[in-house]
């Protein structure tokens, strides 16, 4: 089904089942244990082999010799195969770095050797007793060393925009130098990681040539297609199963080691081989969000109006990886005539960079929305009334381009009002509640709306249930949910009538779970595929679909109701459709939009920061199920305080990776520590984003989190803090 136009009234409309609160349907499999992870499908396949990957301890050179000798020896041990048995294999899709094979070492904890065994113990053990000999050469880890000297580029998040080099409207640098009132600032945000619960973990299973993955993962398509270019099979060979996920944050994208080790384990050994990447190997085998540096340069009139925008970020990563796209909400979140946004990337020998939780909004909202409030303060005006007097409706890079539906001076007025902020002194330092100082910040969210087609099976059995099937993920989000929701509402049955089944690649390709497009597209796609299938019904009833009527279990038009089971006591109904969206993303920007309100007290002698309570206030169009979003966007604004506070992957600058590789050493906050967390949806649809008229929610919820936190920590102390995360020895 192409969807190139609003929508119009559709049974999706009627909202019985869609939009209300419902607890997620894995729920229950979740929290007693009966969803099974990657790595617990002890049944998929018999006789199941362990392997443990072995991470390279330098950062970069070659690989001279591996010595398995001893290892070969050890108890239990079944097969060993080295990155020197294997010739350097291709890349999958979003791969930066190569993931195995050949000698050279591109980055610290890169795979040199997976170890199988009949016990994870044994392989562990035995994979101590492999000597690798290497040659390290000198490599290049510290990103403010290199920055200055940091070429531009176009980016490209593998989700976001890609344009190339700087872009510009009008005279930046002319009405900057102009401008009555003037920031220049530089934030520096860290290298963070997903720290998700799950670690990467796969079972591999080989019949012939034909290859079964049980894994983790978010993009099931995406994975199957590069399972078979890295492992030179054809796609048709590949199955990827994945019906679980236990979080992925964008560190599940793509296919890591895990899934090739296993793969190349299972082929040496001849059995089926499960490897889970062990949490140590987490933060350098595989993917972080890359740390930056911003410049940002606002100029405006004496009453608060934008006329100069730049935003300059620096990143680093991989020779072929890709720039933090950090300055892609400054292209659209405020007015202004002049406007210069450039990335810059440096080259460096770290572990590859690559997309986590809102991919460039996440850094470069904690960057632009303090900046926003530094201007505000030294125009003396309200930051509200700021960001609101700066508003747009059309694309400030593009004339005359609307956005599909922005409401975010809805956010920011329904916020303030609702968190109290008229009572907020603007002059820092100034409140104090016993130990602490008190203080109260705001920011504005955004993050894109992606179109993406996406696919979906449906089936109607003759005792009236409805078996959804897609390669869909659900990382923990409520995909299941969603999906049951919106088949029940088309077909006109209870939600305990529709049966969902996900993330398996012998369904049809979906969306998928990346860049907050799954909920509003997978479930377009599920749509899709009903109106085929209420399409099929009316055939077989011998009724016309336009006058068919799909309630209470049954089929109804004109005086006549069947029960929707009977359309197929013939034999069951089947649709298969996609949602495609033509040009319509090109027509209309399409974002969602946030305001986040936070009180943190700082602790008068310590400087331990506290979160008192936070809101977000979310524009986000038709909310699909408000008990899921706000889990949702809950998640999004605790992890948008571990960015404000805590999260860095410390690098060792020396040796070239990153020190605190457990969570012992990388800190992330949970809900427990934040005491009162409110989330409202405004009241929209939006519908010209889908058939749906739902948007993306999920990673919403951190976009300018962060920056709200500082906010407050500056109002609460009068520090200004451009160095994240604010710890507390930046206070003191
Ligand atoms: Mo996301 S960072 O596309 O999971």
């Amino acid at each position: 089904m192409k969807f190139d136009t609003p929508a119009g009234q559709n049974p999706i409309d009627q909202l019985k089942v869609v939009g209300k609160a419902t607890d997620r349907i894995d729920g229950k499999y979740k929290t007693t244990g009966t969803a099974p992870y990657a790595y617990e499908r002890h049944d998929v396949a018999p006789n199941q082999a362990y392997g443990y990957v072995l991470g390279a301890t330098i950062a970069k050179g070659r690989v001279r010799g591996i010595d398995t000798a001893a290892a070969r020896r050890a108890p239990g041990v079944v097969a060993i195969v080295t990155t020197l048995d294997t010739p350097r294999l291709e890349r999958g899709r979003m791969n930066a770095a190569y993931l195995f094979g050949g000698d050279a070492i591109q980055h610290y904890h890169q795979a040199v050797a997976v170890v199988v065994a009949e016990t994870f113990e044994q392989a562990r053990a035995a994979a101590f007793l492999v000597r690798v000999d290497y040659a390290p050469e000198p490599g290049r880890f510290d990103l403010a060393a290199e920055a200055p000297a940091a070429p531009p580029v176009g980016g490209n998040s593998g989700e976001g925009s890609g344009a190339a080099g700087a872009e510009r409207v009008g005279d930046f640098e002319g009405a900057f130098a102009q401008a009555p009132v003037q920031l220049d600032a530089t934030y520096a945000t860290a290298d963070e990681s997903h720290a998700m619960m799950e670690p990467h973990a796969t079972i591999a299973a080989w019949t012939g040539d034909r290859l079964t993955l049980w894994t983790s993962n978010q993009m099931i398509a995406w994975s199957k297609g590069s399972v078979a270019k890295i492992l030179g099979l054809k796609p048709e060979n590949v199955r990827v199963d994945s019906p679980y996920v236990g979080g992925g944050f964008g560190g599940k994208l793509f296919v890591r080691a895990d899934a090739v080790l296993a793969a190349l384990g299972a082929r040496a050994a001849g059995r089926p081989v499960k490897v889970a990447l062990t949490r140590p190997l987490i933060a350098n085998n595989t993917t972080h969000r890359p740390a930056t540096i911003q410049r940002i340069r606002l100029g405006a009139t004496k009453d608060g109006t934008l006329t100069a925008i730049g935003h300059e970020s620096t990143s680093g990563n991989l020779a072929d990886g890709k720039p933090e796209t950090a300055v892609d909400q400054t292209k659209l979140l405020y007015a202004g005539a002049n406007r210069l946004t450039a990335m810059k990337l440096a080259r460096l020998d770290l572990p590859e960079g690559n997309a986590m939780r809102a991919p460039g909004e996440a850094p470069g909202l904690l960057a632009l929305e303090v900046a926003m409030d530094e201007m505000a303060e030294k125009l003396g005006i309200d930051p509200v009334e700021f960001r609101i007097r700066n508003d747009t409706q059309t694309d400030p890079m593009k004339p005359g381009r609307r956005f599909s539906h922005r409401n975010l001076v809805g956010c920011l007025r329904t916020g303030a009002e609702k968190f109290g902020w008229a009572k907020r002194n603007p002059t820092p330092g100034q409140v104090r509640d016993g130990r602490f100082l008190v203080g109260i910040g705001m920011a504005a969210g955004f993050r894109n709306n992606l179109l993406v087609k996406s696919g979906a099976r449906v089936r109607l059995d003759r005792d009236g249930r409805v078996t959804v099937e897609t390669d869909m993920t659900d990382i923990g989000t409520g995909s299941y949910t969603i999906i049951a929701q919106t088949a029940a509402e088309m077909m006109g049955v209870p939600l305990d009538r529709v049966v969902v089944r996900l993330g398996d690649s012998d369904f049809p390709a979906s969306a998928g779970s990346g860049g907050q497009f799954g909920a509003n597209n997978a479930t377009s796609g599920v749509y899709a595929a009903c109106v085929q299938l209420r399409e099929a019904v009316a055939q077989r009833l011998g009724i016309n679909s336009a006058d068919a009527v799909f309630a209470n279990g049954q089929v109804r038009s004109g005086n006549r109701a069947v029960p929707l089971g009977e359309a197929a006591q013939a034999g069951e109904l089947s649709a298969v459709d996609a949602i495609e969206y033509g040009d319509l993303a090109k027509t209309y920007q399409q974002s969602t939009f946030a305001g986040h309100f936070v009180e943190v007290g700082v602790d008068a002698d310590t400087a331990e920061v506290r979160v008192r309570r936070m809101l977000a206030v979310c524009a986000a169009g038709r909310i699909l199920n408000p008990k899921s979003a706000r889990s949702q966007v809950i998640g999004g604004m605790t992890m948008g305080v571990g960015a404000a506070l805590m999260e860095e992957l410390a690098v060792d600058t020396r040796r070239g990776f990153f020190v605190n590789h457990d969570l012992a050493g990388y800190e992330v906050p949970v809900h427990a520590d934040i005491p009162r967390q409110e989330v409202i949806f405004l009241d929209e649809a939006d519908p010209i984003s889908s058939p749906m008229k739902a948007k993306g929610v999920g990673e919403l919820g951190i976009c300018g989190v962060g920056a709200a936190v500082a906010n407050a920590v500056y109002n609460a102390t009068g520090v200004r803090v451009r160095d994240f995360p604010i710890t507390l020895d930046k206070l003191i």
